[in-house]
């Protein structure tokens, strides 16, 4: 008889979790303490825009495979593997990871478990984590109840295939025991030639702060040769290109622009700072403090070259902001790089209309101030300037001839060097980029 698990916490890791392990085969129950969230997920709809998910969620369902409740004693009853999914956001006020919700949902669960059930973390925690709900599992769990740590690396937009075909499955465990459930958990996905790394605790929870400081890095590096290229008078585009042919650098994630958002990225190399600090060990990522401040400096120039672009005042100026979600096929607004630029621009009193296809309603209950417009040419009539802050599909196809027809003014920011610059000239535009020249 193959397990049956348990997701806890339905976020964007855990509801895409449970739907995919039930779409796995596996009897499958999903506990959120949000009665609002489990209302929705059990009739099929996700609480979030990811695309897929939603027919995974719902074919899963209707079979019969997947449930959810608000009960920890149900999760308890049912499942012999328990996924701990919740969100560890960044604490308020602080740079380290707010871990309550970590720390509580084990607590609430350990009264509910099974003898020899296997409580597996896949948050993304400070290293030294799993040995510490080890203690406290050791501490008050029935017997035999074990830990294991499995990372999980998922984008937002590509949430079921990058869990379903993962490029790699990381366990960090203490016994052959606890490997062994792992095995059989992901067996289809192992038997596809996935490769399955077996490590101790702390590795697997820094694998994931590692990666994300990995990616982190790369964007901020090539967002640093923007910088240089704009006194310089060159062009990173071409520069990411040129130097992304060689294999040993690649050219994925070597888009200059706006810089990371979301919420990953940012917080988890502020998290991974403050723990390495904590450790004695913050000179060895000295480094990300950088990686951050490029980032965010990425922000405040757009804004610097919007204010050149209206002739050096941003009162009384009418821009439309194309982009409120963090990054395309989102609706997530978290730390969103083009959300923050547009409330930047409107507090230094420009007349500011932000546009997406999917997140304005996030980006409304975060700031309720800003002017926000669904329909794309009523979001661009009149304007002064647009600014491309999120590069969705939909901006990329924008045809400029169209576009100049509908503003008032044929000035362009495009802040994710998403659009044909060459095209946007020829019908008349004023095209200003990050890291490219300005003619
Ligand atoms: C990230 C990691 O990729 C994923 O493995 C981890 O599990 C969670 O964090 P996600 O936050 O969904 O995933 O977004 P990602 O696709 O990594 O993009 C992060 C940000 O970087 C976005 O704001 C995106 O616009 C930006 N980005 C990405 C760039 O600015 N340039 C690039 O070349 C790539």
């Amino acid at each position: 008889m193959p397990p049956r698990l348990s997701v806890i916490g339905t976020g964007y890791l855990g509801a895409t979790h449970a739907a995919c392990m039930a779409e796995l085969g596996f009897e499958v129950i999903g506990l959120d303490v949000d009665p609002a969230k489990i209302e929705l997920l059990r009739t099929g709809r996700v609480p979030f825009y990811e695309p897929g998910l939603d027919e995974v969620l719902l074919r899963n369902i209707e079979s019969g495979r997947l449930r959810f409740t608000t009960a920890h004693q149900e999760v308890g009853e049912f499942a012999e593997v328990h996924f701990i999914c919740v969100g560890t956001p960044q604490a308020a006020g602080a740079q380290k990871a707010d871990m309550s919700q970590v720390f509580g949902s084990v607590e609430s669960l350990i009264p509910h478990l099974r003898p020899g059930a296997l409580v597996v973390g896949k948050s993304t925690v400070p290293v030294g984590t799993a040995a510490e709900i080890e203690a406290i599992l050791a501490k008050t769990a029935p017997a035999d109840v074990e830990l294991a740590w499995n990372p999980e690396f998922l984008r937002e937009g590509f949430a079921v295939d990058d869990t379903l075909h993962p490029d790699r499955l990381v366990v960090g465990v203490r016994s052959p025991g606890a490997e062994q459930r792992m095995r059989e958990v992901y067996a289809t996905i192992i038997g596809e030639g996935v490769p399955f790394l077996v490590t101790d605790f702390p590795t697997a929870e820094l694998v994931k702060v590692a990666a994300n400081s990995f990616l982190a890095t790369k964007i901020s590096f090539i967002n640093a040769m923007a910088e240089v290229c704009e006194v310089a008078g060159a062009d990173v585009t071409k520069l990411a290109e040129a130097i992304g042919y060689d294999p040993r650098i690649g050219s994925r994630f070597l888009a200059a622009g706006l810089g990371f958002g979301g919420g990953c990225l940012p917080k988890d190399i502020r998290a991974f700072m403050a723990r390495a600090g904590e450790l004695g060990a913050e000179d060895a990522v000295a480094f990300l403090r950088e990686v951050d401040q490029i980032n965010l400096r990425r922000r405040s120039h757009t804004v610097d070259l919007a204010r050149e672009v209206l002739g050096g005042s941003f009162r009384g100026h009418h821009i439309t902001v194309l982009g409120a979600s963090f990054k395309p096929d989102s609706d997530d607004v978290r730390d969103s790089p083009s959300l923050d630029v547009a409330v930047a621009m409107s507090n230094l009193g420009a007349d500011v209309v932000v546009h997406d296809p999917k997140g304005l309603v996030n980006a409304e209950r975060v700031y309720p101030h800003m002017t926000y417009q669904q329909d794309l040419p009523a979001a661009l009539a009149g304007a002064e300037l647009v600014v491309l802050g999120t590069e969705w599909r939909e901006y990329r196809e924008l045809d400029p001839e169209a576009v100049g027809l509908l503003v008032a003014n044929r000035a362009v920011i495009d802040a994710r060097n998403a659009l044909d610059s060459q095209a946007w000239k020829n019908a008349g535009w004023s095209y200003r980029a990050l890291g490219r020249p300005t003619v």
